[in-house]
């Protein structure tokens, strides 16, 4: 399948995924038993994982959307992630942040210190990928659905420049 220049073979089918997201909700649900947590789903690419994993929580619980933005700070050398569209107070709430993936870790490590900042009581992640061999910061994903090699994948929620979101399953780059 091809995406832009570049071929893509299928890498985990949808069945695979909305099995290992009913397994993930499922601990959620026990581990937040009695608690309300917020969810707060990191945008653009977690809004499938979000609306899925939401449909299998049974808790209390609220959903809120936010995104990441990244701009270029003229003064110091990094790039620099801002956090906009949060609207709930988060002082005292249990949150668990939606990533569709995480990678070097570094957009959700910044989402977690925000959220402390904000004064959450606790802050936990929920990822449907995670690259271990690719974290660079000291970071725990409590709940991941699947471990994978540091390999680029699309579909489910993920692009490649911008395409690939709507794809059922999740595509690697061909070999
Ligand atoms: P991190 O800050 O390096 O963990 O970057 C995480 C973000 O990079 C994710 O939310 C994705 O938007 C993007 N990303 C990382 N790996 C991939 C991939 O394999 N395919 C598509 N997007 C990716
Ligand atoms: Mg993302």
């Amino acid at each position: 399948m091809k995406i832009h220049d570049k071929e893509f073979v299928k890498y985990i089918t949808s069945d695979k995924i909305s099995e290992t997201l009913k397994k993930v909700a499922l601990q959620i649900n026990k581990d937040y038993k009695e608690k309300n947590p917020l969810f707060v789903s990191i945008l653009n690419g977690s809004f499938i994982v979000a609306a899925d994993l939401f449909r299998e929580i049974t808790l209390e619980s609220e959903i809120s959307f936010v995104k990441v933005a990244s701009y270029h700070d003229m003064e110091s050398s990094g790039d620099v992630k801002k956090l906009i569209g949060l609207n709930e107070p988060i002082f005292n709430r249990d949150v668990i942040l939606i990533e569709d993936i995480v990678d070097s870790g570094r957009t959700i490590k910044k989402m977690t210190e925000e959220f402390k900042e904000l004064g959450a009581k606790s802050v936990e992640v929920a990822a449907l990928l995670f690259k271990p061999e690719s974290l660079l910061v000291d970071l725990n994903v409590k709940y991941v659905g699947f471990e994978i090699p540091p390999l680029f994948v699309v579909g489910y929620g993920l692009d490649y420049n911008g395409l690939g979101r709507n794809l059922k399953d999740i595509y690697q780059l061909k070999p």
